[in-house]
Formats: C-alpha cells, sequence, structure tokens
C-alpha cells in the first residue's frame, strides 16, 4: 500500500490564506483556466474518448497528472514512453467557473483516479482493450483552517500503477485519466473491486473496461485528462 497525497483544492475560500495558497499550486501546476471544463469537454469528444470509452459527462474538477520527469497530461498532448515511467502526481481543482461554490461537500468522499488504455494494442486493433493501467482512491479531508480546500490523502492502490507501454509500429494510443466520485455521494468508505486482470479490465471483453468497472462500482466520472503516447518505433 502507497501512502500518497495529492493536493484538492478549490477557487471557494478566496478570503482564507491556506486555500489562496492551494489555489496558487494548484493553478502553476495547470494550464486549464475558467470554463475549461468546457474545453476537456470538447477535446475528449474530439479524441473519442467520449463515447467510446466513458459516456459524454460535464467535469465538475479539472484534473492533471505530473510525471517525476516533469511531463503533465495536457488533454492530448504526446508524452514520451520514457517521460511516463513512474507514477504521476494527480492535481485536482474544482473549475472557477462552476456554479457550485460549496467544496466542502466533497469532505470525506472517497474519489478514485484510474488510468485506461483504449487502444491496446492500436487504435485500429483494440483487441486487448481496455487495459487497465492504474487504480487508486483517496478520501478528501477537509483542512483544519480552510473549510472550504481539502486534500485527498492515503492514496491507496486499487491496481498499482503501470507505466505506458506500447508496442512497435501501434501507432499512437490515448491514455485516459478519470476522477471518479460515488454517485449515491456516501462519505463511506469504498469497497472497490480488483479487476481480474488488467486486459478488458477483466471483462473478457474487447473495448470493455472502466466505463463498466465504475459502473459496478456505483462511481461517476467527475474528472478527466488525457496524453498520446507510443513506442518509438514505428
Ligand atoms: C469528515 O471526517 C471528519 C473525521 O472523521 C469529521 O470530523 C468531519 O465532520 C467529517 N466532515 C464531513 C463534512 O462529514
Ligand atoms: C452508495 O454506493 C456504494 C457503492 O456502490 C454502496 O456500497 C453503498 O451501500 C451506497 N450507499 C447508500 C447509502 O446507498
Amino acid at each position: 500500500m502507497w501512502i500518497r497525497t495529492f493536493l484538492f483544492a478549490t477557487l471557494a475560500a478566496a478570503t482564507n490564506g491556506q486555500a489562496i495558497d492551494q489555489v496558487v499550486i494548484a493553478s502553476s501546476n495547470s494550464h486549464l483556466r475558467d470554463s475549461d471544463v468546457y474545453k476537456v469537454q470538447h477535446e475528449l469528444k474530439k479524441a473519442e474518448i467520449f463515447p467510446t470509452v466513458i459516456d459524454k459527462f460535464l467535469p465538475s474538477f479539472l484534473l492533471t497528472a505530473e510525471w517525476p520527469s516533469g511531463k503533465r497530461a495536457d488533454l492530448g498532448n504526446t508524452v514520451k514512453v520514457e517521460d511516463a515511467q513512474d507514477e504521476p502526481t494527480i492535481t485536482v481543482s474544482r473549475d472557477p467557473s462552476a456554479s457550485s461554490s460549496a467544496g466542502s461537500e466533497s469532505a470525506n468522499v472517497t474519489y478514485t483516479i484510474t488510468i485506461t488504455d483504449p487502444d491496446a494494442p492500436s487504435r485500429d486493433n483494440p483487441e486487448w482493450s481496455e487495459f487497465c493501467h492504474f487504480i487508486a482512491t483517496g478520501v478528501a479531508i477537509s483542512s483544519s483552517t480552510a473549510s472550504d480546500a481539502v486534500k485527498l490523502s492515503g492514496l491507496r492502490d486499487v491496481m498499482p500503477y503501470k507505466p505506458p507501454g506500447p508496442p512497435p509500429k501501434t501507432g499512437k494510443h490515448r491514455y485516459v485519466f478519470l476522477l471518479f466520485a460515488p454517485a449515491n455521494g456516501t462519505t463511506d468508505p469504498l469497497h472497490l473491486t480488483k479487476p481480474e486482470d488488467r486486459k478488458h479490465w477483466g471483462t473478457g471483453e474487447e473495448r470493455h473496461g472502466v466505463r463498466d468497472w465504475a459502473r459496478d462500482n456505483g462511481l461517476e466520472p467527475v474528472a478527466a485528462n488525457f496524453i498520446y503516447a507510443q513506442n518509438e518505433e514505428q
């Protein structure tokens, strides 16, 4: 079990010093700005992640992932396999343009981060798709001094991070990051199933994966991002 922390900030408590610090951290890690949930939606549709991987949804949060190499997921940029070997840090922030200003409803909710490859072994021939690269959960804990700023802490692996490993001559693969919340809003601990296999997320069915797994575990998507990666030999 790996204990990690990822920052979970909201702009709601702008009058609080600590909240502002956390917002600064979140925005310095992110190119995302106002109304960018719509940009996220647009890019997911353009890349056919909607509806191939997940049904269309409007994100409640902005999500960025940064690998220790310094490379970061930025809605369809290309990251070299060698730069994505170690587990990325996930940063989540509330969209400043989102109508709900209350951050407190996220307190104590267990969030789940996943990474899936719908293009295994290739986008043209996705017979191993989807391939599960990562599932981890963390609880949002209210900061004691800023009720609207929360962090996800105690991140726990359900499926450990497996870096992208696209085979030679299989073109660009999409690696899709999705953040989920419990659909019923429960703050109870979640008992998520671990897929029996990374291939097909254990469903045994081609093109099945994170959507089925999330549905079976009562989760709904709240944020997303993605990169492309390919083998150097094409
Ligand atoms: C979150 O959990 C802490 C510790 O269990 C508790 O004190 C707090 O009231 C909870 N917050 C909410 C919003 O449920
Ligand atoms: C909420 O969903 C979780 C996960 O599906 C389930 O375990 C739990 O019983 C549900 N809680 C309520 C109050 O419906």
